[in-house]
């Protein structure tokens, strides 16, 4: 296993590139497989779970090729219904290939994907909205057995506006009969640029970005060639190790009006965010002071960075609240920080950051995904060498994370173990 070495300390300056979104990327290359012609794909960023939704749509029969440079192919062939559990266990994601595949083939046997450091991560509304469109599902021996005799719209109010069951009831919904409205729809980047690639292979989705979206179901989707959007949470890390290192970065290739929430969060702080010609350009000083935040579904505060600011907290004067109200679990990060010199209190939701902290570096383990990003963060600015552990965490969702920080002047090694 791979560890990341890091000697604290280095002011961040220069030019980090934005890859493409993981969030993104994901469901629209699982929605490649309703198309009945060849899926191009641009931007799409080369990570462990872009790799496993690749081995996945092969598992499914389609054909992939990806040049390792953002260019994804994609042609469907003969569809096969079936999405293992040793697959689906490593990528919780695998669980939006159940709407295709009852659209296309009306039958569908998916590894109910079970909970991960973050939470229980049901997907009872998934379920639940898609038995609205006529599909019956059985739970056996760990799968989810769906089944339908053809897919019909529906009018779907969502008990919560959750991303991943938006997303499979998009898919579903472009080949049903007839037209579907899906209320409390999720509002994230992400499935908007879902509905667009939809509608570049033929669907009729409107409202995609606001919680009432509607689907005219059509016969069949064409392939096309589609660029996804940048990542978002990859640049609002970036943002955040601009921040914790006093440094002065200019992010290309990056989101700005999605990132709205956070960069207000970071402006709070102290913190200087502005586009400009080359960018979005990120300085501070060593003047940031805490605030407190609450994470919130899309336009409010992202809980996929509450790992990131919570680490800029820690170094800031003052303190702040962090209230995480989507997740049951997203604090792992917390008692990691603490081992570097963090003083943070948990108390069930919410988490007290006092700032103002010298941190110490540490051998600390990455829990998952964005936990990791937060003890990187940490590492950059602690003092003395931490090392990070558990990196594969991290390769699902951050391209050549070392390679990007190192070129701006962090003392960034991975060393394999
Ligand atoms: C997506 O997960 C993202 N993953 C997550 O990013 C992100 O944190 C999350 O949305 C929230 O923004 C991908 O896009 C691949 P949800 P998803 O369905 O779809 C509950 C990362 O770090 N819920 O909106 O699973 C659920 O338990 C990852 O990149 C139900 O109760 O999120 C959670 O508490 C982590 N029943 C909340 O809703 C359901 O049927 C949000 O879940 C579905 C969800």
């Amino acid at each position: 296993m791979d560890k990341l070495v890091i000697e604290g300390g280095a002011r961040l300056e220069g030019e980090i590139r934005i890859s493409g979104s993981k969030n993104a990327s994901l469901p629209i290359l699982i929605a490649s497989l309703m198309a009945d012609g060849d899926v191009f794909l641009e931007n799409v960023p080369k990570l462990r779970d872009i790799n496993t939704t690749l081995e996945l749509l092969t598992l499914l029969g389609c054909q992939s090729h990806f040049n390792g440079h953002g260019l994804v192919e994609i042609s469907a062939g003969n569809l096969v219904p079936e999405a293992p559990y040793d697959l689906v266990r490593t990528m919780r994601a695998s669980v939006l290939c159940l709407g295709p595949l009852l659209a296309k083939l009306g039958r569908a046997k998916v590894a109910l994907p079970g909970g991960c450091a973050i939470g229980s991560r049901p997907v009872d509304l998934h379920l639940r909205a898609l038995e609205q469109m006529g599909a019956g599902f059985d739970l056996d021996s760990g799968y989810i057995i769906g089944s339908c005799e053809g897919l019909r719209g529906a009018h779907v109010i969502f008990d919560f506006p959750t991303v991943g069951g938006t997303e499979n009831l998009l898919m579903a919904a472009s080949l049903a009969k007839g037209e579907t409205i899906l209320e409390n729809a999720a509002r994230e980047p992400e499935v908007v640029d879902l509905a667009d690639f939809l509608n570049a292979c033929g669907a009729r989705i409107s409202g995609q970005g606001t919680s009432i979206i509607s689907v005219d179901g059509v016969p069949s989707l064409s392939g096309c060639r589609y660029r996804v959007m940048s990542d978002r949470i990859e640049a609002g890390t970036y943002m955040a190790a601009g921040a914790i290192t006093g440094g002065d970065l200019v992010l290309t290739n990056c989101p700005f009006e999605e990132l709205e929430a956070v960069i207000a969060k970071f402006r709070e702080m102290g913190v200087d965010i502005e586009k400009d010609a080359r960018g979005v350009r990120v300085r501070a000083g060593k003047d940031l002071t805490c605030v407190d935040v609450v994470t919130l579904p899309y336009p409010g505060f992202p809980t996929d960075m509450q790992a990131q600011i919570m680490a800029v907290m820690c170094v800031a004067r003052g303190s702040g609240m962090i209230k995480e109200t989507i997740f049951e679990n997203r604090f792992m990060h917390a008692l990691e920080l603490i081992r570097m010199g963090a003083k943070i209190r948990i108390s069930g939701q919410n988490a007290v950051v006092r700032g103002g902290v010298e941190l110490i570096g540490a051998p600390v383990m990455a829990s998952d995904l964005r936990a990791s990003a937060s003890l990187v963060l940490a590492g950059l600015v602690a003092r003395g060498r931490t090392e990070v552990q558990r990196i594969y965490h991290l390769d699902r969702g951050y391209e050549k994370i070392e390679n990007k920080l190192s070129s701006a002047g962090a003392r960034i090694k991975r060393v394999s173990q």
